[in-house]
């Protein structure tokens, strides 16, 4: 024998008749009923297969009688007293899910059937399962709820990319913070983007991170992204949307010395025109930008009238510390990138910016300057964008950040360019194209229903169901997929994170 069973846990039944390579139903032993529960970890050992163990996860524990069955009635429904406890016969069957089998050179696929009859052993000590399946790297974020076999999650998956999901307080962000503690230390960097504020920015600067946190009202908005929220801003049409974007990218262009006027930046042949002139020379200032708009807008034949409104709502919706504040951000998107590689992570406090574009901006500058970083010099950048609170990023609607999440998604494997989102939920917060490239996944209880089976869609969940979900407390998650090395859903406890 390769491994006496018994050295797991104590010895709970045997299979019964039917079972597959994948699948075997299971009758509880009269003393183990009361202790098996779904979810838990079993090995099956099979004596006409002695060099392995076969190793599962017991699901639908349920229990029969053989005279109290279903869809027979009985005298006893309106006699219950009559009912000695003698006269009920009841035991427990349950069934085991496979996933693999535990053999003298490691944790294998399980190719065959047990034959009925196989004795079925609990694994109440996880620390074995550590003996036989373990990684050369590793990280681990929890235990399993009942063995407390500390999982060990393999960082190279990490390049097909996560997903957290749960209902609100389940933990999601606590398990995020976890996965950072431990991913830091394996060689990659990570970029925080922090919707609020309070989920990771507060936390690490309690712990004396400071330093690491960067506020996004110091990051720099490309210019595009600039227009489209002084269009915003100021409630002008999209009609008006194409001087917007020349007027900005000209007046950015100006105060980067790009070019000298506002007829160089329409490629106009003579110079009739000096600076902008004022005090807008390498600054944005308001006035001066209303100048270079007017300028450009008749520039580009747009009639007196059009003018007009665009001067009048302008003045009115943006103020002039709207422009002022575009010169407090002087942080490029690229010096985060080369922070994140210096200091191993930081967190972006987003939540200076009440604007989401803004917000969707910064993420897509930073990803976009990640691209830059990999094909400036053609070695993978091994870097890691979080982006919690996800619904705001990567749902199905129009967002620029959702395009070049997708972009990671697809395409950051080969770079060790890769995102973990964190959301509530799965369907319509995150597009399709994204969540089909999620490699690992940890999920707990649901906000929604469906949400399982959209998960079940990309990844094997077996026979997992949302009743047992439902049941899950705080802090209690399934890992599933790449960074699993059983690959099926495992259920762990995400070790305390304060
Ligand atoms: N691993 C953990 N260690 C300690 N406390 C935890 C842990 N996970 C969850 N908690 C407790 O549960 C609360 C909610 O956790 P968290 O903020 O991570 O949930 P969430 O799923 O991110 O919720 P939301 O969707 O509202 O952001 C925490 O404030 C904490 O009290
Ligand atoms: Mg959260």
């Amino acid at each position: 024998m390769l491994i006496t069973p018994n050295v797991f846990g104590r010895e709970i039944g045997i299979v019964l008749s039917g079972a597959s390579a994948g699948l075997a139903p299971i009758a509880l032993r009269n003393d183990a009923e009361n202790i098996v529960a779904d979810e838990q970890i079993v090995v099956i050992y099979d004596k006409k297969y002695s060099d392995k163990l076969m190793l599962g996860v017991v699901r639908w524990v349920h229990r029969l009688e053989p005279f109290l069955r279903r869809g027979v009635r009985t005298v006893y429904t309106d006699h219950p007293d009559a009912l000695e406890d003698e006269l009920v016969l009841g035991y427990s069957n349950a069934w085991v899910e496979i996933y693999g089998a535990i053999t003298s050179s490691g944790f294998r696929e399980n190719i065959n059937a047990p034959h009925p009859g196989s004795r079925v052993f609990l694994v109440e000590n996880g620390e074995f399962l550590s003996k036989y399946i373990a990684l050369e790297k590793q990280i681990v974020v929890g235990e399993h709820k009942y063995s407390g076999w500390k999982l060990p999650l393999n960082p190279d998956a990490l390049r097909y990319h996560v997903g957290v999901f749960g209902a609100t307080g389940m933990g999601k962000s606590r398990l995020v913070r976890a996965l950072i503690e431990e991913i830091v230390e394996q060689g990659y960097s990570l970029i925080v983007f922090d919707h609020t504020g309070v989920d990771y920015a507060q936390p690490f600067r309690a712990k004396g991170y400071g330093d690491h946190v960067v506020e996004s009202s110091k990051i720099k908005l490309s210019p595009d992204i600039i227009a489209r929220l002084i269009l915003e801003l100021s409630r002008l049409s999209d009609h008006y949307a194409d001087y917007i974007m020349a007027a900005t990218i000209c007046y950015a262009s100006i105060i980067e010395g790009k070019h000298s006027s506002v007829e160089e930046c329409f490629g106009a042949k003579y110079r009739v025109q000096k600076k902008i002139g004022g005090q807008g020379k390498d600054k944005w200032v308001k006035e001066d930008y209303m100048n270079v708009l007017i300028r450009a807008m008749s520039y580009m034949g747009a009639r007196e009238t059009g003018v007009g409104r665009v001067r009048a709502f302008i003045n009115f919706f943006l103020s002039d510390e709207f422009f002022e504040q575009l010169n407090k951000r002087t942080t490029t998107p690229q010096q985060l990138i080369d922070m994140a590689k210096k200091k191993k992570f930081i967190i972006v406090d987003l939540s200076p910016d009440t604007e989401l574009i803004v917000k969707q901006a910064i993420i897509a500058d930073t990803a976009r300057a990640g691209w830059e970083w990999i094909f400036s010099r053609h070695e993978p950048i091994n870097l890691g964008l979080i982006v919690d609170e996800a619904q705001n990023y990567a749902g199905e609607g129009r967002s620029i950040s959702a395009v070049e999440l997708e972009r990671i998604a697809r395409e950051g494997r080969k770079w060790g360019y890769f995102i973990i989102l964190a959301s509530q939920r799965v369907a319509r917060d995150i597009r399709t194209s994204i969540r089909s490239n999620l490699g690992t996944v940890f999920f707990s209880k649901l906000q929604s229903t469906g949400d399982l089976n959209e998960i079940a869609g990309y990844l094997d969940l077996g026979r997992l169901n949302e009743g047992t979900l439902a049941m899950l407390a705080p802090r209690e998650f399934f890992v599933a997929g790449l960074m699993n090395p059983l690959r099926r859903p495992i259920l762990l406890r995400v070790r305390e994170v304060s």
